[in-house]
């Protein structure tokens, strides 16, 4: 699965925005590339609080990007060639321009435009505080005070920017709405979609404080036992069409046996591994990372998924570069020194590792080049809300969205022609000249090659699909498993090169050998010969 983020993968129309007739233009880019699937991070019309997943309407495309009719042929396009579409659904939250709410902040306290959403009169006397101690994901209070006319009223709740009020689930117009919105996208041949912030929709009627410690399922607003009913319901519409289409979670949970209860039959069919994503590189952590994830879905009879990076997230090249290479969004970080030399090396071989695992992988646009997580964007130009709302404290998210380099040898790097005459939306790194598209084809050595290499043996291998993998007896340090027809994997994440298996041939590397011996920070795919060990 290939996630792409529009704004940032092709300008067609040369105004420093990415648009779908970038897409269009570069699908043979992606068909080579070997990816079954595209996932679109939001591509509607928003102001742009958070960069789409604000969204005013759910039903059309984003002027910037094209029109609904280029989507759907894009849809058709792609599927020609192979390759289904996924579409982001954000049903946690609408855009402070969303009719709904524009509706309800022109309509009285206690009507009924309001009570599609959490309108409720501040605390103390005069309701100048908020009727909770909630705090924004994004920093700063989760309500604001709505101004009737100039007289200061209700508090609303919105859990990210107060751009995005949260949607009241226990609402009967929110879940015929969202159903409908699928099956809309499902109609113009939309192969599934992901959820965003999918463990956050249903509130606590009481608006109850948060505490330190809380039972299953009792937090007030993440993880509360009523979702499962809306994915259900989802499900039955994704089941109802006669090829069914997908329901792809977007569930931060740390607890493994709570992630996999929205994985039970009759719900999603896959969430995104956010546990792999955040593990340092260190072989017993990601050993036992593998082993929580396989697990969790055994029961459930659901796909595991692999994540490396996404559009929330820093690129893992500059997080293995770090000392500490773990990442959480709670730390982010841009302080710490990163060896990029060293984060590319590891980033190389975490890619064969993930591949060789069963169950789906995502590849987040640009990773496929080895990009890196920008850090040094200025001040003015940052995008960010996270930036803006935590005053810098947080650096944000926008250095994984900076457009993607195309060709050439100065930015905008072919991200847009070369007639344009705007800057792309976010600044392109100079030294992106030696990760450019045009660079990296044909290079036996570049990420480009390597990802095209690991996705062609994947999808011709059975072996590497769905089924069991084993772990086999390695030295601290290193990870070895074999799947079906003989295939065997081994990622050495220790200080030194090791040996590898003398009967055994070498199928990818991540890295050159050193004299046979598997190098520091480097995997390879071997194919054991009949009768070795
Ligand atoms: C998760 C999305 O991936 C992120 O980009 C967004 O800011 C939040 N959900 C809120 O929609």
């Amino acid at each position: 699965m290939y996630q792409v983020y529009v704004r940032s993968f092709a300008d067609a129309n040369g105004d420093g925005v990415g648009d779908l007739a970038g897409v269009r233009d570069r699908l043979p880019y992606l068909r080579d590339l070997g990816v079954d699937a595209l996932w679109f991070s939001p591509w509607y019309p928003s102001p742009l609080a958070d960069w789409g997943y604000d969204i005013a309407d759910y039903r059309s495309i984003d002027p910037a990007f094209g029109t609904l009719d280029e989507a759907e042929q894009l849809i058709a396009e792609a599927r020609a060639l192979g390759i289904r579409t996924i579409v982001d659904i954000v049903p946690n939250h609408v855009s402070d321009q969303h009719p709904w709410f524009r509706s309800a902040l022109a309509s009285p306290a206690g009507s009924p435009e309001r009570e599609r959403f959490w309108f409720r009169p501040g605390a103390a006397p005069d309701g100048e505080l908020p009727p909770n101690g909630w705090q924004s994901i994004f920093g700063g209070p989760a309500w604001t005070r709505t101004d009737d006319a100039g007289v200061p009223g209700e508090w609303y709740l919105h859990l990210f920017a107060p751009e995005q009020p949260d949607l009241n689930w226990t609402h009967p117009d929110v879940w015929a709405e969202h159903e409908d919105v699928l099956r809309f996208w499902f109609d113009r041949g939309a192969a599934g979609v992901r959820i965003d912030s999918a463990a956050l929709l249903v509130k606590d009627p009481h608006l109850a404080e948060e505490t330190p410690q809380y039972g299953a399922g009792e937090h007030p607003f993440t993880d509360r036992d009523g979702l499962h009913d809306i994915y259900r319901r989802w499900r039955a519409i994704a089941d109802g069409y006669p090829e069914p289409r997908v329901l792809v979670g977007e569930v931060w949970l740390p607890d493994p046996d709570r992630l996999a209860r929205y994985l039970r039959p009759d719900e999603l069919h896959t969430a995104f591994n956010f546990d792999f994503l955040g593990c340092p590189w260190d072989a017993s952590a990601l050993r036992t990372s593998i082993d929580t994830t396989l697990a969790l879905h055994e029961p459930v009879k659901a796909p595991a998924t692999w994540v490396l990076s996404n559009h929330d997230v820093d690129r893992h090249v500059s997080r293995y570069g770090r000392d500490d290479t773990s990442f959480s969004l709670q730390a982010r970080n841009h302080s710490q020194p990163v060896d990029l030399e060293r984060g590319t090396r590891r980033a190389r071989a975490a890619v064969l590792l993930t591949m060789a695992l069963p169950g789906s992988v995502y590849v987040y646009q640009g990773e496929e080049l080895g990009l890196w997580e920008v850090e040094d964007i200025p001040a003015a130009l940052r995008q960010d809300p996270i930036w803006h709302r935590t005053g810098g404290a947080d650096p944000g998210r926008d250095g994984s969205r900076v457009p993607l380099p195309w060709s050439g040898l100065e930015p905008p790097f072919g991200f847009s022609p070369p007639a344009a005459r705007t800057e792309p939306w976010l600044p392109q790194p100079k030294e992106w000249r030696d990760l450019t598209v045009e660079i990296e084809t044909g290079d036996p050595d570049s990420m480009l090659e390597l990802y095209r290499a690991a996705l062609r043996i994947r999808r011709a291998e059975p072996g590497l699909g769905d089924g069991p993998m084993s772990w086999l007896p390695a030295t601290s340090g290193v990870l070895a498993f074999e799947r079906g027809g003989g295939l065997r994997c081994v990622a050495n994440l220790s200080d030194g090169p090791v040996d590898l298996p003398a009967a055994a041939a070498v199928v990818l590397a991540s890295g050159p050998l050193a004299d046979g011996r598997l190098p520091a920070d480097t995997a390879v795919w071997l194919r054991a010969a009949p009768g070795g060990s």
